[in-house]
């Protein structure tokens, strides 16, 4: 809504990459989810979503009047059990999470006419021991045909995408092959917190975007503490649907949408960011 007022444009879609935090509730939070909660207000922005106050319902239903619904795919901080079953009762590979239908997650492997451009989403990520990619999702994409994906939305990166603070090569091998074998001219990703890209794999420029809300108390990297609990530059990228120019956004503005609870009543009629308890 900013971005387009801001840019004096209109979003043909908004796509989130994952690890929106869509669980049902706090208590479905996983360790990690858990663990940081308290020190990353921004974490549970999600479950405002699902407690119809009137206040922040009315403001969702006015912000859906200017931008359309966001669609998400799932990162490896989401209850999946809950978006399996979400899937399982609407029938659908693109089913709504909330009341007022303002966020719509899409299942693993599905592939939908997105802004008239054909984008495959493969949520979750690479993590032997942990989690891995949909396996049917998986060889349902390595089975495309190349050159019919315009745009692939991952929530992990390829491999060697960037090193971890031990040096060791972040991102999936199995990522790099779906790329290679797909060859879309864009891949969008995230999970790793930090913009990256572009990078090129034969036909593809492959990017992923920063983290949107940066923790208060950055676990390892006290330069990324974000103690005012801002929007961060990089978090946010723009696809150009007629030409497939990517852009991260950069813009000042972004810092305004600040604070422990966020004001989007405030942010829509253009007064003061949320405010930030002490
Ligand atoms: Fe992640």
């Amino acid at each position: 809504m900013l971005l387009q007022r801001h840019r004096q444009i209109q979003l043909d879609a908004v796509v989130q990459v994952g690890d929106l935090g869509a669980y049902p509730s706090p208590g479905r939070w996983d360790d990690s989810s858990r663990q940081f909660g308290a020190g990353h207000p921004a974490q549970s922005d999600f479950f405002r979503l699902l407690d119809r106050a009137p206040r922040v319902a009315e403001s969702i239903q006015r912000a859906l009047e200017e931008v359309p619904p966001v669609l998400f795919l799932s990162g490896n901080h989401e209850d999946h059990d809950w978006l399996a079953w979400l899937h399982e009762t609407s029938g659908a590979a693109v089913t709504p999470v909330d009341p007022l239908s303002a966020y719509h997650h899409v299942a693993c492997g599905h592939v939908a006419d997105v802004g008239g451009l054909r984008t495959a989403f493969l949520g979750m990520i690479e993590s032997p021991g942990v989690m891995d990619f949909d396996a049917d999702a998986y060889d349902a994409l390595m089975a495309a045909e190349p050159g019919s994906i315009d745009v692939l939305v991952t929530h992990e990166g390829p491999h060697g995408m960037s090193n971890d603070r031990h040096g060791k090569a972040q991102g999936s091998a199995k990522l790099s092959r779906l790329i290679e074998r797909l060859q879309p001219p864009v891949h969008i990703g995230g999970h790793y917190h930090h913009e990256n890209g572009p990078r090129s794999y034969g036909r593809t420029a492959s990017y992923a975007l920063g983290q949107l809300v940066e923790p208060k108390v950055s676990r390892w990297d006290p330069v990324r503490d974000n103690p005012q609990q801002q929007v961060m530059r990089g978090s946010v990228g723009l696809l150009d649907t007629a030409t497939l120019d990517f852009e991260f956004v950069h813009d000042d503005w972004l810092a305004d949408v600040s604070g422990d609870e966020l004001d989007l009543a405030g942010l829509l009629t253009g007064d003061s960011p949320r405010p930030t308890t002490p």
